[in-house]
């Protein structure tokens, strides 16, 4: 069977099904989903079953290479999930009992409501993210996915001048810190800014897209609240209803999507009451932003 996609929306999200992710995948099938993200920045594969651990790793590592583990905030009693290379994106502790109203785990993921790109606050930043839903609340808890090329291409002439070659600065301690996450001295120091370019060129389609992240807190060289103002304007356009997405989940699905190209953001659920349950590994961009050319050109290509 062909691998085959049908838009979830006018400009962002398909669902791609015709193929099964559960095992190895052709060379052929590999193109052809990679192109449809190319396509649609964000892809809804359902399935009745959730992946294994083993298997959504297999599957994510035929898009490129996975990103190495980091500093994440754990649950006062510990880690839930042992595979490192699994994110646990879920409001549970280890045993899968639901967290304490103030937990730091629970905290920290609360960022996740904010609109952001994964691993921006990274000098090499992600590429795709793949989010598997093993347990679904009854209510609330999507996701919603907003399209940064879309949002570049309806910017005015003169933002887009403005903006073409400005760089920010990203860390978690301006996305959390917005919401008044109390931090370590230890975690300041391990989460200082680094540099992302504002536009960005994607290296296969040579579309532009703003890349935006609630972990963006400066531009480089611009006074700090102007540089808020900026970001906060251009976040405004960038989630306008016309280029968001939101994803309903049903345990099982899995959905990928691309750092470059989307923003996306959890939504609120009853949290203290039902468990939510989703892993996501997630794949390295290769190289930093600030060093990718701005027209995307002579480019060394990652793949
Ligand atoms: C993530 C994330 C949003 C959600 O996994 O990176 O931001 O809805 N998840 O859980
Ligand atoms: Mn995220």
């Amino acid at each position: 069977m062909a691998v085959t996609f049908t838009p979830l929306h006018p400009v962002i999200a398909a669902e791609c099904s015709g193929v099964d992710i559960g095992r190895n995948l052709t060379a052929d099938e590999a193109a052809s989903i990679d192109a449809g993200m190319d396509r649609y920045a964000v892809l809804v594969f359902r399935r009745d079953v959730p992946l294994t651990g083993e298997q959504q790793i297999a599957f994510t590592k035929n898009f490129g290479e996975l990103e190495p583990p980091y500093t994440q905030i754990q649950s006062t009693d510990g880690k839930r999930l042992a595979n490192p290379a699994l994110a646990d994106i879920s409001n549970l502790g280890p045993g899968d009992r639901l967290l304490e109203r103030d937990d730091r785990k629970r905290l920290f993921g609360l960022g996740n409501q904010l609109w952001h790109s994964d691993s921006s606050y990274k000098i090499i930043p992600a590429r795709y993210s793949l989010l598997c839903a093993h347990v679904i609340p009854p209510e609330g808890g999507n996701t919603e996915f907003a399209d940064m090329r879309a949002a570049y291409d309806m910017l005015d002439a003169k933002t887009k001048a403005v903006i073409e070659d400005l760089v920010c600065e990203h860390s978690r301690i301006f996305s959390k810190g917005t919401l008044g996450f109390a931090f370590t001295e230890e975690e300041v120091r391990a989460f200082a800014p680094v540099r992302q370019r504002l536009v960005r060129t994607h290296r296969r389609t040579g579309r532009k897209s703003l890349y935006l992240s609630s972990h963006a807190g400066r531009i480089v060289g611009w006074p700090v609240p102007e540089a808020n103002l900026l970001l906060r304007e251009l976040t405004e356009h960038a989630t306008q209803r016309e280029f968001v997405y939101s994803h309903k989940w049903r345990a099982g699905d899995l959905v990928m999507w691309d750092n470059r190209t989307a923003m996306h953001r959890a939504r609120r659920y009853e949290d203290e009451k039902y468990p939510r349950d989703l892993r996501r590994t997630t794949l390295t961009d290769g190289v930093p932003t600030v060093e990718q050319a701005g027209d995307g050109q002579g480019m060394a290509v990652g793949f």
